[in-house]
């Protein structure tokens, strides 16, 4: 005698019973750039309905994520001034930094993350500092713990390394608790992929880098073993959350590292995924909402306890 499995999807009232995964705006963290300058809201044009925000139009966002039910965002900046040590990534009066106060004005509870890294703000677009043209593991270390402190001082509650620099998590988590915030936590980028998914950010927050490639901190998309060894590594080193980026096309990784481990699990839907189903749906090919909510509950199904996505707001709004 065979099952009949049909009998538990008769109609939507036994669906809804049975649904193992669901949806919903506390899944999501919404990604948030802001650049310097006074009234700019700029569509940035490889991530549509994603804007470039300068400080006194940050207001109207809030409110537009708060009014979606998202709790958490996760801040990138375009600085004006690049160098070659990043410096405008841990200035007191850095975009990020002011960007951060501003938020805690508006809204004192919203959850604010920050991308540590430097390639925005490096003239050569790496995210470290270069010696004779490799990207020098120990010395950029300090700066990013630099760069973390700062973000502290101004008010983050969570620091995002994507550096991929080997030992960050430690030197961050010693910076941010002799300096007094033990509280602050920290989400990992730990399984970083050197993926070309990444490209319309790069266009996002001018970030590309200017010699090379990345192979020689983020990894090589071939390797699963390895993202284990990572992750491992972050969490000893103290990492409260852990990451998988980018998310659809690796969720064998967000499972595997969901069964492993019993830290919450991250999961970055990065730019490429939503740049290819807003491009479908522009041609008329994809059902836009059918499409991106399928692809974030495939995300969350593979075990992500949270996902970073520029579909935070869209989809928030499609789930009501
Ligand atoms: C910075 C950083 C990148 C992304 C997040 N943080 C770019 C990169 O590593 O090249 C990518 C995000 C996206 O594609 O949505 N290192």
């Amino acid at each position: 005698m065979f099952r009949r499995h049909r009998r538990l999807r008769k109609n939507s009232y036994i669906r809804d019973m049975v649904r193992e995964t669901t949806l919903s705006p506390n899944d999501f963290i919404y990604p948030l750039f802001v650049v310097e300058g006074i009234n700019i809201k700029k569509e940035i044009p490889s991530l549509p309905n994603n804007y470039h925000y300068s400080l006194d139009r940050l207001p109207e966002v809030i409110s537009e994520i708060n009014d979606a039910g998202v709790k958490g965002i996760i801040l990138f900046g375009i600085p004006d001034y690049k160098d070659e040590i990043g410096s405008s990534a841990f200035d007191e009066n850095g975009i990020i930094q002011k960007a951060i106060r501003k938020i805690r004005e508006i809204d004192k509870d919203l959850f604010i993350i920050t991308d540590v890294c430097m390639c925005e703000y490096t003239s050569h677009g790496h995210c470290g500092i270069i010696h004779d043209g490799y990207v020098d593991n120990d010395e950029t270390l300090k700066y990013i713990g630099k760069i973390a402190l700062s973000h502290a001082k101004a008010g983050a509650d969570m620091i995002a390394p994507s550096d991929m620099m080997d030992g960050r998590i430690e030197e961050i988590r010693t910076t941010l608790d002799e300096n007094g915030y033990k509280n602050v936590s920290i989400m990992a980028y730990s399984a970083k992929y050197c993926s070309a998914f990444y490209g319309p950010f790069r266009d996002a927050a001018d970030s590309a880098p200017k010699f090379g490639d990345r192979k020689s901190y983020q990894m090589d998309p071939a390797n699963a073993r390895e993202a284990m060894l990572e992750i491992e590594d972050d969490i000893e080193e103290g990492a409260d959350v852990i990451m998988v980026k980018p998310a659809l096309a690796y969720l064998d990784i967000l499972r595997t590292a969901k069964n492993r481990f019993d830290v919450p699990v991250a999961a970055y839907s990065v730019s490429g995924e939503y740049s290819m189903i807003k491009a479908g749906a522009k041609m008329g090919w994809i059902d836009e909402k059918a499409i991106a909510l399928e692809s974030l509950l495939s995300i969350k199904r593979a075990g992500a306890d949270m996902i970073i996505t520029y579909y935070a707001l869209e989809a928030s709004k499609w789930l009501k």
